[in-house]
């Protein structure tokens, strides 16, 4: 494993996701006084380390700013880079962000089901379930 750049001692590491603001700021706040060296991950550079500021001004100062879209996956080797070299382990995760689902519409809903019962037959043929006697579901899942 790389050599580490700053010292984890016997502390925690803990990275918390979408934590400029909110909830994922406050579980920061929370860690970073109990004794966690904390990792304040947020999607836009400047609003991250404005709030990484803002918690050291309220005396939190073992937290550093690392950029993380949960949306882009580009931006996770980095994040992974920077824990490795910086830290050389993770102790918790606190994956605050959250993502809802993808909205569709009810058109594009029933095109799916078609289309998953499709797969689903083909996916039957091709494994030869029904062949070996075994029982699948409608959608051939
Ligand atoms: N508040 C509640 O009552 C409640 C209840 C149940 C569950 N939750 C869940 O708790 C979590 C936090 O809630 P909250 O009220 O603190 O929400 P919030 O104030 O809206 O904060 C959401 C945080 O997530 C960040 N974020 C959004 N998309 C992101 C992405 N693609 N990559 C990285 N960060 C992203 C936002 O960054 P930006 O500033 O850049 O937008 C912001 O920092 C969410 O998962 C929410 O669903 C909240």
């Amino acid at each position: 494993m790389a050599e580490t750049t700053i010292n984890p001692g016997t502390k925690r590491i803990a990275i918390v996701t979408g934590a400029n603001k909110g909830i994922g700021f406050e579980i920061c706040k929370q860690l970073a006084s109990n004794g966690v060296r904390v990792v304040l991950t947020a999607r836009d550079v400047r609003r991250g380390n404005e709030a990484v500021e803002k918690l050291k001004a309220a005396g939190c100062s073992d937290v550093f700013f690392h950029q993380l879209d949960v949306m882009d996956p580009t931006s996770i080797p980095a994040l992974v880079d920077f824990i490795k070299t910086q830290f050389g382990k993770l102790d918790i995760l606190v994956n605050n962000a959250g993502i809802s689902g993808n909205i569709v519409s009810e058109e594009e809903r029933r095109k799916l089901s078609v289309d998953q019962v499709c797969l689903g037959q083909r996916g039957r043929e091709r494994r030869g379930v029904e062949s070996r006697g075994m029982r699948s579901t409608d959608n051939g899942i």
